[in-house]
């Protein structure tokens, strides 16, 4: 595997790859490497030739009043996981080389983001999403972009940034890889102290038991919703949101009829967790 720093390397690289016909393959990350993203890099190596992975820590992204000073960093130890996940390319780029003096261009997608955690944590977090990724796409040019459905929003709004741009890339959503008893890995997991880790499985028995109402043949959401809550109310969690939206268009659902996403994100001891659960409707 390569350690990449620069544009100008990542694409010779690819070049040289794509003129003996090879297809390229791209996981954007932050680092901070689970079995997350490690599941992303093993899907990408099963069916690309030319596995890149971004590993950036985009401070367009963050809020002033969020984690970007502490989020955990650790190249030595992610570049061994990439390595033995397969990995042939890691493009670490240092801020200025992403985002030099005069870098003046945003990404904007209206509605999909004014919602869940683009209301949550504002609008820069989707626009500084949907720019890296943007910029990533037009430095690496793969055939398929790699996501987990952990971010199903940030799923959505690629996706809608690849459709109106005309971006020739194939969007591969990928499970969500969990921990035994259910807590959703996470980078920021490492915030959480031993109580904070255990109170943490709440997030996902809320999902299970909103979707065992479901699962029942219920369809109203309020009842969906205050079983999730319920769970969330005995953990002495108060979640920022607790949401059931429809799947594509995350517009808010009064009675399932469609495909929806039952979403939360609360915080727990110092860290903000997210999950969902898809309920589908066959
Ligand atoms: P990061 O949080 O590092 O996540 C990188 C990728 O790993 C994302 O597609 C995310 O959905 C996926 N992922 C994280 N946890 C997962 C889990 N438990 N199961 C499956 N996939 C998981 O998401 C970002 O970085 C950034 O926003 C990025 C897209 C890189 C843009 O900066």
């Amino acid at each position: 595997m390569r350690i990449l720093r620069t544009i100008a390397d990542v694409r010779a690289a690819v070049r040289a790859a794509r003129r003996d016909d090879r297809t390229v393959g791209l996981v954007p990350t932050m680092g901070a490497f689970h079995d997350g993203h490690l599941s992303l890099m093993r899907t990408a190596r099963a069916d690309s030739d030319l596995v890149v992975v971004s590993l950036f820590v985009n401070p367009t992204q963050f809020g002033a009043n969020e984690d970007l000073g502490s989020y955990p960093r650790d190249e030595a130890r992610d570049a061994a996981l990439a390595e033995a996940a397969g990995v042939d390319i890691l493009f670490a780029p240092d801020v200025a080389e992403i985002y030099p003096d005069g870098f003046a261009t945003t990404i904007h997608v209206a509605e999909l983001t004014d919602v869940l955690d683009g209301a949550s944590r504002g609008p820069h977090h989707f626009d500084g999403v949907a720019t890296v990724v943007t910029k990533l796409f037009g430095i690496v040019r793969p055939d398929a972009a790699y996501f987990g459905r952990k971010d199903a929003q940030q799923v959505l709004v690629v996706r809608r940034v690849v459709r109106d741009l005309d971006l020739d890339v194939r969007i591969v959503p990928c499970p969500i890889v969990r921990e035994a008893d259910g807590l959703a890995m996470s980078s920021r997991n490492v915030y959480l102290d031993r109580a904070s880790r255990a109170r943490a499985t709440a997030l996902n028995r809320a999902l299970d038991a909103g979707e065992a109402v479901f699962a029942t043949g219920e369809r109203d959401a309020e009842a969906i919703l205050s079983a999730a809550r319920r769970v969330l109310d005995h953990a002495g969690i108060a979640p920022e949101y607790l949401e059931l939206r429809d799947a594509e268009t995350l517009r808010d659902v009064t009675t399932v009829e469609r495909d929806a996403l039952l979403a939360v994100a609360a915080r727990v001891g110092g860290a903000r967790l997210i999950d969902n659960h898809l309920l589908t409707v066959s």
